[in-house]
C-alpha cells in the first residue's frame, strides 16, 4: 500500500490540462485521489454556478484513465456537513481575479480546507493556469503550517497558445480566435506593448492586464526578480484568464 497521498482537487469538467496534473500527481505517489466538487461558496455569479458544466461519469472515466486510484465526487453535505469554517484570502483575495469575483478566494480556500481535511493529502497538485489561486492557497497552506506540499504545474496550451480552460467550450469559432491575442499580448516585453496587442483584437474586452512580482504578487518594479504577465478579459461573454512568466509566453 501506497505510504503516500497525491491529491488533485477538481471542479469536474476535466480537460488535458487536468489530466496532466493527475499524471503529475501519479509520479509523486501510487496514490492519487482526484476530487470532483463543484463548490457554490466561490461562485459570485449563480448563472455561472448554474451553467458550469458536469459529466461525473465522463470525468471519472477520464480520471481513471490518466492514473488516478480513487475518483470521489462528495455530496455539498460531505464538504460542509454543518457550520461552515470560513477562510478569508485577506487583501490579495479582494484584488485583480478577486475585484470582480468578489468572495472568489475566500470560497476557494474554504473548500481546499475541507478537503485536504478529509483526503489529507501527503501532495495537492494545482495548475499555473490560475496563478493567483495558486499563490494564495501556497501562503495560505506556508502560514498555517497545514502538512500538505504544494505542487505548481505549468499552464496546458492548445497548440496555438490558447491555456486550456473548461470555459473554452463556450467559445463560438470566431471566439477562439480573439481568445488567441491573449497568449500574443503575454510575449510582449513590457505592460503598454501587451495593452497595445489586447488593443488591437476587438472581439477581447479587456478587465486587466497587469505585470506582477511572482515572490509578492504586487506590481513588479524594477527590484522585481521574477516578473509575470497576468491578464482577464471577455470573448463572447465568456470570462479568460491567462499569466506567463515576463516575455516568456511559450
Ligand atoms: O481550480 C479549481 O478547479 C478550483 O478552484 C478548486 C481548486 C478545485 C477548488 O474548488
Amino acid at each position: 500500500m501506497s505510504e503516500t497521498v497525491a491529491f488533485v482537487p477538481t471542479m469536474g469538467a476535466l480537460h488535458a490540462g487536468h489530466l496532466e496534473l493527475i499524471k503529475r500527481a501519479r509520479t509523486l505517489s501510487d496514490e492519487v485521489v482526484v476530487s470532483i466538487f463543484v463548490n457554490p461558496l466561490q461562485f459570485e455569479n449563480p448563472d455561472d454556478l448554474a451553467k458550469y458544466p458536469r459529466d461525473i461519469e465522463g470525468d471519472t472515466e477520464k480520471a481513471l484513465s490518466a492514473g488516478a486510484t480513487r475518483v470521489w465526487a462528495p455530496s455539498y453535505d460531505e464538504v460542509y456537513p454543518s457550520e461552515i469554517i470560513k477562510i478569508s484570502a485577506g487583501e490579495l483575495g479582494r484584488r485583480f481575479e478577486g475585484r470582480e469575483r468578489v468572495g472568489h478566494f475566500d470560497g476557494v480556500l474554504t473548500v481546499v480546507n475541507r478537503l485536504f481535511e478529509l483526503v489529507k493529502p501527503n501532495f495537492a497538485i494545482f495548475g499555473e493556469k490560475d496563478f493567483q489561486q495558486l499563490f494564495i492557497i501556497k501562503n495560505w497552506v506556508k502560514e498555517n503550517q497545514i502538512p500538505v506540499e504544494i505542487i505548481a504545474h505549468p499552464t496546458v496550451r492548445d497548440s496555438d497558445g490558447l491555456a486550456l480552460s473548461s470555459r473554452n467550450q463556450r467559445l463560438s469559432a470566431l471566439g477562439r480566435k480573439s481568445a488567441l491575442v491573449i497568449h500574443r499580448a503575454l510575449v510582449a516585453a513590457s505592460r503598454e506593448e501587451m495593452l497595445q496587442i489586447l488593443a488591437s483584437e476587438p472581439g477581447f474586452k479587456l478587465d486587466y492586464a497587469e505585470i506582477i512580482d511572482e515572490e509578492t504578487f504586487e506590481i513588479a518594479s524594477s527590484a522585481s526578480t521574477y516578473k509575470r504577465g497576468i491578464i482577464a478579459g471577455w470573448v463572447n461573454g465568456v470570462r479568460l484568464i491567462d499569466n506567463s512568466p515576463m516575455g516568456l509566453a511559450r
